[in-house]
């Protein structure tokens, strides 16, 4: 079985990342008062689909758990749970990616949300992809989400807020959900490791290499998962292995290229290819944000990104990547020239700032489920 399915969280405690959002998640299980429109948008793998299929578990559970806190969870055997635990959807939650919606679909939404529930309480309308709703589907969505009707939730999810849709946000309840640290993930690979009963097999190094797949998963924690999973079949415990492996590009490779190429250096490109140099393209970029985010501890420009990706739709070149990095620092306010801002590298990177994970448990990690 898949790691990322066997190891969902079935709690809002077991769901990493997302502190406060949890918070009031529990706080509102204890009387089951959830918002009638609630709106999760965030990357792909961050847990938007896994909260909501909690909350709608909560609602409709037949016998829900009382944590020492007071918090309810759901029970996962009762028919309603089990309906969601296996995506079934045979019972009065309505689950069902936009992209794909067809006019049945509409069809049997209005019909569920315009009829009592006949199998639990509460009727639940569970919409992932939102943004991709089509015209006549939002607008059967739209006058459903004027004024629900008692008993009747929407939960929606979205990996684009910018394109869901204006009266549709006023009516939500919106959770916008921020990337999963590094840290987060790297935390939550290696209690999968143990859950997994191979903590104590695989190679001590491979420990450490746990933030090399969580940096490179880039907030995604599915991502990181499945990329554990391949580890584990593939026996790449090694970090060269792991970096040939997926095709990452080692930080300290990427900093020293990147160093050069500020320095206006760029003879190390004639011996990269150009898997490689699209390679570099990325992890310098990534290396580029984490510079910027955790020295200058701002958010990162849209303006900026816009930039970059618009360099980096070019084929690969030399040229292009320099235009790239000479459009960076013409946007960047902060970073006044190449001087400071390889500074800021070096500083940055002779900093031993990664913390080493030991075996012997001393990570604090969030309580998974036995
Ligand atoms: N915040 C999280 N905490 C723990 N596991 C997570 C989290 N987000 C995602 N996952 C893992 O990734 C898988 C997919 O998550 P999902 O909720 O479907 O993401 P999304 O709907 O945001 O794309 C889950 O089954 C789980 O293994
Ligand atoms: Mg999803
Ligand atoms: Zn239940």
């Amino acid at each position: 079985m898949q790691l990322s399915l066997k190891y969902r969280p079935r709690t809002f405690n077991e769901i990493i990342g997302h502190t406060g959002l949890t918070k009031e998640l529990n706080q509102r299980s204890k009387q089951l008062d959830f918002p009638q429109v609630m709106l999760f948008a965030g990357e792909s793998g961050c847990g938007k689909s896994t909260l909501g299929m909690i909350v709608s578990q909560l609602l409709n559970c037949h016998n829900p758990k009382k944590t020492d806190e007071g918090f309810l969870e759901p029970c996962q055997i009762c028919p309603s749970c089990m309906d969601i635990l296996t995506e079934s959807y045979s019972r009065n939650v309505f689950f069902k990616d936009c992209s794909s919606m067809g006019k049945d679909d509409i069809v049997k939404l209005q019909d569920l949300v315009s009829t009592q529930p006949i199998f639990d309480n509460n009727t639940i309308l569970f919409l992932e992809e939102a943004q991709e709703l089509s015209q006549a589907a939002l607008g059967a969505t739209l006058k459903l989400l004027e004024k629900p009707r008692p008993h009747t939730y929407f939960i929606l999810a979205t990996t684009q807020l910018d394109k869901i849709n204006k009266a549709i946000q006023s009516r939500a309840q919106l959770y916008k959900m921020k990337k999963v640290s590094y840290q987060d993930i790297a935390a939550l690979l290696f209690e999968l490791l143990k859950r997994e009963g191979i903590d104590e097999s695989v190679p001590d190094s491979f420990i450490e290499s746990l933030f090399l797949l969580a940096e490179y998963s880039d907030g995604n924690v599915r991502q990181a998962v499945q990329y554990l999973e391949r580890c584990i079949y593939g026996e790449y415990f090694t970090r060269q292995q792991i970096l040939d492996e997926f095709g990452f590009m080692d930080m300290n490779t990427t900093v020293q290229m990147l160093y050069k190429l500020l320095k206006k250096d760029v003879s190390f490109f004639k011996d990269l290819d150009a898997t490689d140099t699209t390679i570099f393209y990325y992890a310098s970029w990534k290396t580029l944000l984490d510079v910027y985010k955790r020295k200058i501890g701002v958010e990162i420009k849209d303006e900026w990104k816009i930039r970059f990706l618009d360099g980096l739709k070019n084929e690969p070149n030399l040229d292009a990547l320099i235009n790239v990095y000479n459009n960076i620092f013409q946007v960047s306010h902060m970073i006044k020239d190449q001087v400071v801002y390889s500074k800021l590298f070096i500083d940055y990177y002779s900093i031993p700032n990664i913390p080493v994970m030991q075996k012997s448990n001393e990570i604090k990690v969030r309580p998974i489920r036995k």
